[in-house]
């Protein structure tokens, strides 16, 4: 790709666009070995090498992060009070970032940030479906009822009851002190606390909930929550 060599720097991740053009213009930044102070000039990312400091910058058009979100950090990209699923990301590639979805701050589990809008439209279009699959935790019995019911679709007060959901392996939690069952449960549509209000519904409480899968992407056992990584081309073509 052929870009301004302002843009490519501030799109990597080094800087604002004015900060890295006075690094630019410094003398700081070297394109094949010269410094180049222009900084207009175009450069050829598959080809050219851009060194600062002497380190190469590494420049992807997209980049695709996997992280195991912990509780107690908000799905945005920035906040003034409190921490972001952005901060969690430290080898920042680019700074046009966005997590793909949204988790509740007391959710946990996987969260895909990209800057590629298209694939986040593809993943979240209301027609698409895209099935995501989390464990959840509740304070009390998930009985055939309940169950039967979130499999056919639940009033949660919107326009129209939720989407037939699918829910397995339910049993229950060894705990002294209060009835707890778990379950694994796919739905397909994203509305907002949808999972818990689903089961509110029965009065029942979601006290755990960790999101598993979305779409073909399944979250990396490896990942400790707070931790990401890179996604696979493997991963990436799949998605
Ligand atoms: N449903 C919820 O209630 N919360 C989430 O974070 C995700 C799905």
């Amino acid at each position: 790709m052929k870009a301004r060599l302002d843009k490519i720097l501030a799109d990597s991740g080094l800087g604002t666009r004015s900060s890295v053009r006075n690094l630019i213009k410094s003398g700081k930044i070297k394109v094949n070995d010269v410094t180049q102070k222009d900084p207009g000039r175009k450069v050829d990312t598959d080809k050219d090498r851009i060194t600062y400091g002497g380190e190469d910058i590494s420049y992807s058009e997209m980049v695709y992060y996997m992280l195991n979100k912990p509780a107690g950090v908000i799905t945005a990209t920035e906040d003034k009070n409190q921490k972001t699923v952005l901060d969690l990301i430290t080898d920042k590639k680019r700074r046009d970032l966005f997590p793909v979805g949204r988790l509740d701050k007391d959710t946990v589990g996987l969260l895909l940030i990209t800057n590629d809008g298209a694939l986040s439209h593809r993943l979240l279009a209301p027609g698409k479906h895209v099935a995501k699959k989390y464990l959840v935790r509740v304070d009390g019995i998930i009985t055939e009822e309940v169950s039967s019911a979130i499999c056919s679709g639940v009033d949660i007060g919107d326009d129209k009851p939720t989407a037939p959901a699918e829910l397995d392996t339910i049993k229950q939690i060894e705990d002294t002190d209060a009835v707890i069952y778990e379950a694994v449960i796919k739905i397909t549509e994203g509305r907002y606390h949808q999972i818990k209000r689903m089961f509110e519904a029965f009065g029942l409480n979601v006290i755990y909930l960790k999101r598993l899968s979305m779409g073909s992407l399944t979250l990396d056992p490896d990942l400790k929550e707070g931790e990401w990584r890179y996604l696979t081309d493997e991963e990436i073509k799949k998605i």
